[in-house]
């Protein structure tokens, strides 16, 4: 399968998001990227929903918003960001226990929207095993959440290369996506590895040529 490319709007100069989101469409990016931060989960307060539905607005119908939920209460707000008219919701493993994360999946499944289940580079990867054939991704966390611009910890290639060995086994087809210091120079490890999509913030919003970027990550070398 072809890797998809989804750039952060994290990156982006906020001062005109929406006219950043149609530059990185028109840069051949696949997916858009939202990070959302409450400062509680992780040590960075980032956007909410509102901003989410503006990048919605701004956008043709057929884009694909992936929201990135570094909260706290992904059970309490994700109502809000179906709302907003995101396409994927992922929430982080890391809430097990303080949120039930089988019941927020369904939740969010109910709503038509699709679901994934985060990872930071922390948690091993076994922790989310159960929950496997309820997801439609599992974003593996290639640097610490909370900031963009900081650096690819390459060890966290194990983690798709055990999961796209455990979706094989099991016959599921939920996607890999890896997030987190990811450029040109990562792309190749992290298609090695198996991942199906990349989330590129720095590399894609803040390239001198954003298309080259993203073309450069698309394809094999
Ligand atoms: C980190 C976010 C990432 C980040 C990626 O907390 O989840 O999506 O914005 O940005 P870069 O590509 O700059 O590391
Ligand atoms: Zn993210």
């Amino acid at each position: 399968m072809r890797m998809l490319i989804a750039p952060s709007m994290l990156a982006c100069d906020f001062r005109c998001i929406g006219d950043e989101a149609r530059r990185a469409l028109s840069a051949g990016a696949d997916w858009l990227h939202l990070d959302v931060m409450d400062g509680s989960f992780v040590d960075n307060i980032s956007f909410g929903p509102d901003i989410c539905r503006s990048v919605r607005d701004s956008v043709p119908t057929e884009t694909f918003l992936d929201a990135h939920l570094m909260i706290d209460a992904p059970d309490h707000y994700f109502p809000r960001f179906v709302a907003a008219g995101v396409n994927l919701i992922s929430i982080h493993a890391e809430r097990e226990g303080a949120v039930d994360l089988h019941a927020t999946l369904r939740a969010i499944r109910e709503n038509s929207v699709q679901c994934g289940l985060a990872v930071n580079p922390a948690t091993p990867i076994e922790k989310i095993f159960p929950y496997l054939s309820e997801v439609d991704l599992v974003l593996v966390m290639s640097v610490v959440p909370g900031f963009g611009g900081q650096s690819f910890m390459a060890d966290t290639l194990k983690k798709v290369s055990v999961l796209r060995e455990k979706r094989a086994e099991r016959g599921l087809r939920f996607l890999i996506q890896m997030d987190g210091g990811i450029g040109p120079a990562q792309a190749d490890a992290c298609r090695e590895a198996g991942a199906d999509c990349l989330v590129a913030g720095s590399s894609t919003f803040r390239a001198s040529d954003m298309a080259a970027a993203i073309r450069a990550m698309k394809e094999e070398r």
